[in-house]
């Protein structure tokens, strides 16, 4: 199926030099569409743009606006937001860790928006496609920096939809749970453990990304029963919160196995849990990438 807001569109992928933003990139061009390609890693968006025939413009997504304005011959119809760091653990993390996952997982959003909106109102059109996550609708179990930013993010892009959309700027929020991804790669052995049974591929997230656009929704979820979880974190805090609980207790006894077995490392690796409200209840989970390297996240 050919979707109409994307055949001929000029789009822009941030974080596209792998993962998730590669595969949104192979598939805008495959649908026909004008694409940049941005990543801080210049080789890996150059081997992407090079396979499918994009331009490129590297460097922090913070920034890329008007240099992808310019690539595209003078304006910009689709921007995803997609680059982003996996932060892990809690307050001790130190501020460094936390500001960047704050700058890239939110801040970069707002930079482009800001940067986009008066194009997009002039022309009475235009897209933000947000990747948030799962965890910006639940949490993510050992990572409080990327919850809370991830948060952020589909609180931003709430916003800018209930704002803007009388005036032709539509907004989507994708909030999928484990995608086989450096990211999630990076969370080791316990994070595939238990992620492994409801990972998708990124090729996937794109697949759902451009249902969503084509049916104009809002809220996109490449794992379909994050709703449910949404919906019970909603109804019943408490309970979610217990279930949620039960899943830390899980994830710390999977922690000490694994460093009682083997030596390893001391990296901080989170760990994720699953989405699987497998234990309690039902708690809806969240999970996904887990893991962070103890500072940026970045996927290894
Ligand atoms: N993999 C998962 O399980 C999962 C689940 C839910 C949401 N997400 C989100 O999907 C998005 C893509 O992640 P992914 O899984 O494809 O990871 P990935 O590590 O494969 O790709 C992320 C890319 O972003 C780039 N990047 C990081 N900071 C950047 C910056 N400031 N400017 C430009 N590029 C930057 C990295 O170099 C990397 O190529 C992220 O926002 C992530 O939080 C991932």
């Amino acid at each position: 199926m050919v979707v109409e807001a994307v055949r001929g569109a000029r789009v822009v992928v941030t974080g596209a030099g792998g993962g998730i933003g590669a595969a949104l990139a192979r598939r805008f061009a495959a649908e026909g569409a004008r694409v940049v390609v941005n990543d801080l890693d210049a080789d890996a968006a150059r081997a992407v743009a090079d396979e499918i025939g994009a331009a490129v413009v590297p460097g922090d997504a913070s920034g890329i606006v008007p240099a992808a304005r310019t690539a595209l011959g003078g304006g910009v119809d689709i921007f995803c937001a997609n680059a982003g760091v996996g932060t892990g653990g809690g307050p001790e993390a130190d501020d460094a860790a936390w500001e960047l996952a704050w700058d890239v997982n939110v801040m970069s959003h707002v930079r482009a928006a800001r940067a986009l909106l008066p194009e997009w109102l002039e022309r009475g059109q235009g897209r933000f496609v947000s990747t948030v996550s799962a965890a910006g609708l639940l949490t993510m179990i050992g990572a409080a920096p990327y919850s809370v930013t991830k948060h952020g993010a589909l609180a931003f892009a709430e916003w800018l939809s209930l704002t803007y959309r009388h005036r032709g700027v539509h907004v989507h929020a994708v909030c999928p749970q484990g995608v086989r991804t450096a990211m999630l790669r990076s969370t080791g052995v316990a994070g595939d453990l238990v992620l492994a049974p409801n990972a998708i591929e990124p090729e996937d997230v794109a697949q759902a990304v451009l249902d969503g656009i084509a049916a104009d929704r809002f809220l996109i979820l490449p794992h379909p029963e994050v709703a449910g979880y949404y919906a019970a974190r909603a109804a019943e805090p408490g309970r979610w919160l217990r279930g949620m609980n039960k899943l830390q207790r899980s994830y710390e006894e999977l922690r000490a196995k694994e460093a009682g077995q083997a030596e390893d490392t001391g990296v901080a690796g989170q760990a994720e849990d699953t989405g699987k409200a497998e234990d309690t209840g039902k708690t809806g989970q969240a999970t996904e990438s887990a893991t962070t390297p103890a500072r940026e996240g970045e996927p290894a």
